[in-house]
């Protein structure tokens, strides 16, 4: 959106409507980083302002200073009307297969430098940190860490290996970062890979939004939402995957097959309002679906900014909805994120 466009909604550059647009869904890599023991991603430095996340002889990434440099990052979210943006890790750090020292050292060295990243401009960079998921204890105390230095929430993977969001240490950990308060993001990670998913970006398209609707449904179906606290305040990303167009069957598996459903106590609509998504679906009907089902109170504006993958202008769908009236669209660019954030 230009900043023409801006100004007919009644706000300047940075603001939409009067309140600034809030991304809750952005990434970052440092540009540098010790040695932190072999299997552990590295940077290979092509020029200034680009570089390529390696895995070995790998290339995972090829990535540019918008990454990791706040003065780049901060023109485009002013180009694009972004007053605050949450700036979380790129999924490939979090090293939930190492073993719990190291997991817990790349997650402690990481979660400094987006504190560096997001320095320049507090309270518009809004770090989320990493934790050793695999490590419940690990996880609590480097989640307490972060907390207190500076960090705004954490940022998970959907799944520790073979467990998903339903198994106990991952439960514990929930329960805690609801007891001190500390927003969950949830990210997609670590798609399975065969020869039939690893053309096309089919891990991308088919299995990011697989991978998050089985999250979402092990919080349900898995007896989580049951069992946590209703002041969790977890999001899902991409929209929460394809959850929201399958919810009905769903619905009906769970009224149909009680004997394999799993232990929710309720069927699944009734955890509606207890999860937030974002809004990285790129398409209006995709929105006023999920805006529809998860409730207009429950969508927070994500980019992904500044993967390829993501919406430019953040918000963009949302911004130009015509199905949304004045109010929603206020609370989905901005309010529903100060609520998610616990940052009124
Ligand atoms: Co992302």
């Amino acid at each position: 959106m230009s900043r023409d466009d801006n100004s007919k909604n009644g706000g300047g550059p940075g603001e939409v409507g009067g309140a600034g647009v809030i991304d809750v869904h952005a990434h970052y890599v440092p540009n540098g980083w010790p040695r932190l023991g072999p299997g552990t991603p590295w940077l290979r430095i092509e020029t200034e302002r680009d570089a390529v996340i390696m895995l070995g002889d790998r290339e995972f990434r090829r990535i540019r200073s918008d990454c990791w440099d706040a003065e780049v990052r901060l023109a485009d979210m002013d180009a694009d009307g972004v007053h605050a943006q949450v700036v979380s890790p790129t999924p490939v750090f979090f090293s939930y297969a190492a073993d719990v020292a190291q997991a817990t050292r790349i997650a402690t060295v990481m979660n400094d430098l987006a504190l560096e990243i997001c320095a320049p401009a507090p309270g518009r960079l809004l770090p989320m940190c990493q934790v050793p998921l695999q490590d419940p204890d690990a996880a609590c105390a480097e989640l307490d860490r972060c907390m207190a230095s500076g960090h705004v929430g954490v940022e998970i993977g959907n799944h520790v290996g073979d467990l998903d969001l339903d198994a106990e240490g991952i439960v514990t950990f929930l329960q805690h970062a609801a007891s001190v308060g500390a927003p969950v993001f949830v990210h997609p990670w670590d798609m399975p890979s065969s020869p039939r998913l690893d053309r096309w970006m089919a891990r991308w398209l088919v299995g990011m939004p697989a991978e998050t609707h089985a999250s979402v449904l092990a919080m349900i179906l898995g007896g989580v939402f049951d069992r946590v606290p209703d002041r969790l305040r977890i999001c899902f990303a991409h929209g929460g995957g394809s959850f929201a167009f399958w919810l009905g069957r769903m619905e009906n598996a769970w009224h149909k097959r009680r004997d394999v459903i799993g232990t929710s106590r309720y069927p699944p609509s009734h955890y509606l309002g207890r999860f937030y998504v974002d809004s990285v679906v790129f398409d209006e009907r995709a929105l006023r679906l999920l805006v529809d089902t998860v409730g207009a109170d429950r969508v927070v504006v994500g980019s992904d900014y500044p993967y390829p993958l993501g919406e430019r202008p953040a918000g963009g769908v949302a911004r130009k909805a015509s199905f949304l009236d004045d109010d929603t669209r206020t609370r989905i660019l901005s309010g529903n994120a100060r609520a998610f954030l616990g940052r009124p």
